[in-house]
């Protein structure tokens, strides 16, 4: 049996582990079951991008709301219908928690009586077999898949099917939802669904979707990582005029929407993972009137998405004029202003930027901005004992870096004469040698003296004793971590000095470290030689005794 929990652990990412922990937390405290369904079960088994998480819980939703808000949740819709969350958790991983129903439709068109639901009643009121999969999160039964329709067949399949003939009927929003998972997957309707979808189509099933379904399809479209394929798989079906009736391909800024997809993946290169669906709504609407583009607005249930996309041009606006400002009058200055702004707002304004210099400043943020951390001397550092152990060593490295980046420090030397006096003193000595007499003293003094040697290179080929590594340098300056990540490099340390190699300490301060005087090391040394030799040397054969 696949153990889903691990396959679980192993692909979600940092931020989404502590989301469903948080939401496992939450529904504990309530007393509710709780249940990862849908598309996550999905692209866990799959192997594509988990991009939000869908929990199912036994009980009414919205009681998690405040204890989420306290750690940190931003509710985006909390729907009393539904009595179901639609929520940004700690570190932007979307979630929904919905109440476990049932749903019975009268009438198509008709929003379907609802009722509070075992999972498994809940699972049958779902839109595909691929999505009708719920895997406990619960003590007891963690890591059971419930999957009542064989989804994770289909999902093997790589096939779309709906649960019942009257599927589309029932919910003709689900005739969007097979356009959109079958162009994002490149997987095909199964057979009999196809036959369903056409026939639905031809007898204009779409004429009867709720308004509400249509907000969330509008919403599902900013999320999706090809919008603009999805975009024209709509309009060729039929179903971009039924999200909005003047919407069409020619009033996307294909341009934008493209210099979009290739910035964010620049950014994520360097650790950005920046929310692109209020600027994908930006691109594709873009031609649209304002009356179009206001009823859209109005139309999407995640009002905080919303409230980003409304946003985008002041801010982004605003962001531009600090960039030509006093505020960002030096490279350092720059790149101080460009790491506390959203990423968000970075991404959006270095598409739409019309300024060169604001062009430029972003660029350099960047790319050459980001080399000039590699002259950041790491080894040094750690040679004068200004380590990440240290606590002003974050602000010290990035001081180093912003004078590097100013070119206030051009010099290996320059840089190692600011350090110097800002050098924590050396680490206290070891005890001396408890002191004793005739040989056992000599023995004792000649172990500290090796210890010491052996701790303390010597100069590179000169050396008689081993180097010894250099600690690993675990976290470097605070510049190179992208807000609100923490970036771990060792890179530009390793890269100045081999492993296990350490920059030459002279004998004498070796020898001074260990408190004993360097003539006295030698002395002691060339004692021990002696000895060893005169160890070596064979013995006089002991005279046998009774002859
Ligand atoms: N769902 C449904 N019918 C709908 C909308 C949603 O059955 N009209 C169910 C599906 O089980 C779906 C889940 O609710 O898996 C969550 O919906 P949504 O987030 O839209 O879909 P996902 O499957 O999570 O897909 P995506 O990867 O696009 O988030």
């Amino acid at each position: 049996m696949a153990d889903y929990i691990y396959t679980l652990e192993t692909r979600l990412s940092p931020d989404q582990q502590k989301a469903v922990s948080l939401v496992v937390d939450a529904a504990k405290a309530a007393g509710m079951n709780v249940y990862l369904t849908g598309g996550a079960i999905r692209d866990i088994i799959t192997g594509f991008p988990i991009r939000d998480l869908d929990f199912t819980v036994q009980g009414n939703a919205l009681k998690l709301q405040k204890d989420l808000e306290r750690a940190g949740a931003v509710v985006g819709n909390a729907d009393s219908e539904t009595r179901s969350l639609l929520l940004t958790l700690p570190g932007g991983v979307r979630a929904e928690i919905a109440m476990a129903r049932s749903e019975h439709y009268d009438k198509p068109g008709k929003a379907p009586q609802m009722a509070p639901a075992t999972i498994i009643e809940d699972l049958r009121r779902r839109d595909f077999t691929i999505n009708a999969v719920a895997l406990s999160l619960n003590e007891g039964s963690r890591g059971l898949l419930m999957d009542p329709f064989n989804g994770a067949a289909d999902i093997e399949a790589k096939v779309i099917r709906i649960l019942h003939n009257y599927a589309f009927l029932e919910e003709p929003s689900r005739l969007i939802r097979a356009t959109r998972f079958s162009t994002r997957f490149h997987w095909p309707l199964e057979e009999r669904t196809q036959a369903r979808y056409d026939s639905a189509k031809e007898n204009n099933y779409i004429e009867h979707i709720r308004s509400s379904a249509i907000g969330y399809e509008i919403e599902q479209l900013a999320y999706e990582d090809d919008a603009l394929g999805v975009l024209k798989a709509y309009e060729k079906e039929g179903w971009l005029e039924v999200l909005n009736p003047h919407w069409s391909t020619a009033k996307v800024d294909t341009a934008g929407l493209s210099a979009l997809v290739k910035t964010r993946q620049q950014m994520n290169e360097l650790g950005y993972i920046p929310d692109v669906a209020p600027a994908v709504m930006h691109f594709l609407t873009e031609r649209l009137g304002d009356k179009d583009i206001s009823e859209l607005r109005r139309a999407i249930p995640r009002k905080d998405m919303v409230e980003a996309w409304k946003d985008l041009d002041s801010n982004a606006h605003s962001l531009a004029k600090r960039l030509m400002g006093k505020e960002a009058s030096t490279p350092s200055r720059t790149w101080q202003l460009l790491s506390s702004a959203r990423p968000e707002m970075i991404l959006f304004l270095a598409i739409t930027a019309r300024q060169q210099s604001v062009q430029q400043k972003i660029k350099n943020f960047f790319t050459k901005w980001r080399q000039v951390q590699q002259k950041v001397p790491l080894p040094e550092m750690t040679e004068l004992h200004i380590t990440p152990e240290m606590p002003a060593y974050p602000k010290i490295a990035n001081d180093v870096f912003l004078l590097l980046l100013d070119g206030k420090l051009r010099s290996r030397t320059e840089t190692l004469k600011y350090l110097k006096p800002i050098a924590p003193p050396p680490p206290p000595p070891p005890p001396p040698p408890p002191a004793k007499r005739g040989r056992g003293a000599r023995a004792a003094v000649f172990a500290a003296a090796a210890a010491s040697a052996a701790a303390t290179p010597g100069p590179k080929g000169k050396g008689k004793g081993k180097s010894a590594p250099v600690p690993a340098i675990a976290a470097v300056a605070a510049p190179v971590a992208a807000p609100g990540r923490a970036v771990t490099k060792t890179a530009p340390a390793a890269k100045n000095v081999a492993p296990g190699k350490s920059a030459a300490v002279k004998p004498v301060e070796a020898a001074k470290k260990a408190e004993v005087p360097a003539k006295k090391v030698s002395k002691v040394v060339k004692t021990g030689k002696a000895a060893g030799k005169a160890k070596a040397k064979p013995q006089a054969k002991p005279k046998k005794k009774g002859k």
